[in-house]
């Protein structure tokens, strides 16, 4: 059979590149359900856009790929296409938006967008191979135990990245565009826990608020402990700037300033346990914890001002070092991947063999959490589809 247009992948870029890129599309899957990490995305009430959404909390060899994109489909259309079919939102915090409802009414509208549109879904189909000839491609998939030939005058890779393999992530969108000459860049797990042995097994369900950093940049936002070392949205977020080997940073107090508030309690209230005082500012577990790690004996009368000044950094500049991550079994995302060089900014297609187009996580395009990467998704399939 031949269409205009295939669409591998019907994740969150594929179907919003369906349901604009007109009648003649087929997108296909191996899953047997669309979309389905939008489902399970957000607990359930998928964190669809952010509304800080600009291209500096994007990762990319190019920081300035994402722009035009970005630009060209915003998180404020996007809220208007899910206004226009009725989806209760809601903002979070830090302008993350999540629906009231069900994180599948956002599946169901792409799914009705892509009827209206005349776009044909497959599911259950598997890639067995496609290549580039006269002028067209030809792929072979199989559906219901028959293969089927599909010739197209253009291609859209939009299988995502390799996060989640339980959850049919395969990484095949990298092998494709590798095929047809494209590079790839360094690809690593992202928003994903980082580990460290059983350290923090005690404090396992302790939360906090932090400040974390690398070299590169700083997050404030909650910790989480667990049984495997640590997570929680600030962990999330700086794992995209970490690499292996490296150290990570802890200000467990990022909203206070620790000396002067023990120099002050120092005069007013010195009988106080350093602990008890602690224990005011951090989860209590955590104070005890830390009380095995660094001396916390004795009332704040006793401390000195150099102690002072020793425990303030124990607290605020804790230096860490993972021993690694969770990897691809629970990353949100893939960093990296098809590489921005070989792509036009503005179509995300090919430069060098037109109708071949890469949208979504496969590209070396990485949001930060809170609604980027489905900002991202939404973004760059558009870009595609209002190319074709
Ligand atoms: P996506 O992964 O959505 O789709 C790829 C599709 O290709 C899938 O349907 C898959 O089955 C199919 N496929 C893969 N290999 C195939 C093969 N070999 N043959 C056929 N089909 C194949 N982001 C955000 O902005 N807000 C959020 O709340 C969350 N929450 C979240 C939670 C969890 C648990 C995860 C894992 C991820 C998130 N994300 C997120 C990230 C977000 O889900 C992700 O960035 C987008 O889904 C990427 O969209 P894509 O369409 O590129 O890939």
């Amino acid at each position: 059979m031949h269409v205009n247009t295939l669409i591998l992948g019907a994740g969150a870029a594929g179907l919003m590149a369906a349901a604009q890129a007109g009648p003649d599309v087929l997108v296909i899957d191996h899953a047997k359900a669309p979309g389905e990490k939008i489902r399970i995305s957000g607990g359930g009430r998928c964190n669809f856009t952010n509304m800080y959404c600009d291209p500096d909390s994007f990762l990319s060899e190019n920081p300035h790929f994402a722009k035009s994109a970005l630009a060209r489909f915003t998180q404020w259309e996007f809220i208007e296409m899910i206004d226009r079919h009725g989806i209760a939102w809601h903002e979070k915090t830090l302008g993350q938006l999540f629906c009231d409802g069900k994180s599948t009414q956002i599946v169901d509208m792409l799914l009705k967008e892509m009827e209206k549109a005349g776009a044909c879904l497959w599911l259950r189909t598997a890639i067995k191979d496609t290549r580039h000839t006269d002028g067209r491609f030809v792929t072979l998939l199989e559906k219901d135990g028959r293969e089927i030939e599909v010739t197209s005058q253009n291609l859209i890779l939009a299988t995502g990245g390799k996060s989640i393999p339980k959850m049919g992530a395969t990484g095949i969108a990298y092998d494709i565009a590798q095929q047809f000459g494209h590079d790839l860049t360094d690809i690593r797990p992202a928003l994903v826990p980082l580990t460290f042995g059983d350290r923090f097994a005690p404090l396992a369900g302790v939360a906090t608020n932090t400040r974390v950093s690398t070299e590169a940049t700083s997050f404030s936002e909650a910790m989480l402990f667990t049984h495997r070392g640590l997570s929680g949205p600030a962990i999330l977020q700086i794992s995209s700037y970490w690499s292996e080997g490296q150290e990570i940073v802890v200000d467990l107090l990022p909203d206070l300033d620790l000396s002067n508030l023990l120099r002050d309690k120092r005069q007013t209230d010195g009988k106080r346990a350093l602990s008890a005082e602690l224990a005011t500012q951090l989860p209590a577990r955590l104070v005890s914890f830390l009380g095995q790690e660094i001396d916390l004996k004795g009332n704040i009368a006793d401390l000195s001002d150099i102690r002072m000044d020793q425990l303030t950094e124990a607290l605020t500049e804790w230096r860490l070092k993972p021993t690694g991550s969770e990897g691809y079994r629970t990353a949100e995302v893939t960093l990296g991947g098809v590489s921005t060089t070989g792509l036009d900014s503005k179509s995300l297609m090919s430069k060098h063999l037109p109708g071949l187009y890469v949208i979504g996580e496969a590209v070396d395009v990485t949001g930060w959490l809170g609604g980027y990467n489905f900002q991202w998704a939404w973004a760059s399939g558009m870009a595609a589809a209002r190319d074709i």
